[in-house]
């Protein structure tokens, strides 16, 4: 097992550094997507502070379906357009939300998440999964967590 911690408490575009070079060696030459989304999923919810959940869905037949993640059990199926995975899915753009109680269509798995970042995993412009963390405090993700969780999605589209 690796313990990544020691990256706790570094500025934000360090640490998403650490990650991207973290998630890169972990991945790399490993062609079992579930096997990486589940190193990714433990990656994310080692090295984040402040999380209560951390994962991934994946786009199947047209719907989102629960993967790898760390965190309380969660709704298994989403489907597109709705609530912020969906969000994200449908129209291929990250959703940072501050207050997920102000999100329309807001999908609670954890009663106890107050923000939230999904961002999608792209192939050829399409959604093919989502990168989901959720956090207890508001306003918890901010632009440097986006743009460092959307170099990760990038990174590993081809791993997943
Ligand atoms: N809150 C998400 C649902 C997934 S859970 O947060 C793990 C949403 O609104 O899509």
């Amino acid at each position: 097992m690796y313990d990544f911690s020691a990256y706790e408490g570094l500025p934000k575009p360090e640490l998403y550094r650490e990650l991207g070079a973290t998630a890169d060696a972990l991945t790399a030459g490993e062609p079992d997507g579930v096997a990486n989304m589940a190193n990714l999923a433990a990656l994310l919810w080692q090295l984040l502070p402040d999380l209560n959940w951390a994962g991934f869905y994946r786009l199947i037949a047209g719907e989102l379906v629960l993967g790898p993640f760390c965190g309380k059990p969660a709704c298994i199926r989403i489907p597109l357009g709705q609530g912020v995975c969906g969000t994200a899915a449908a129209s291929a753009q990250s959703q940072l939300v501050p207050d997920v109680h102000a999100f329309p269509g807001h999908i609670a798995c954890d009663a106890a998440s107050r923000s939230e970042l999904v961002v999608p995993v792209l192939r050829e412009g399409r959604a093919i999964a989502v990168i989901d963390l959720d956090s207890p405090s508001p306003s918890r993700f901010d632009a440097e967590d986006q743009a460092g969780i959307e170099a990760l999605a990038k990174l590993i589209a081809p791993r997943i």
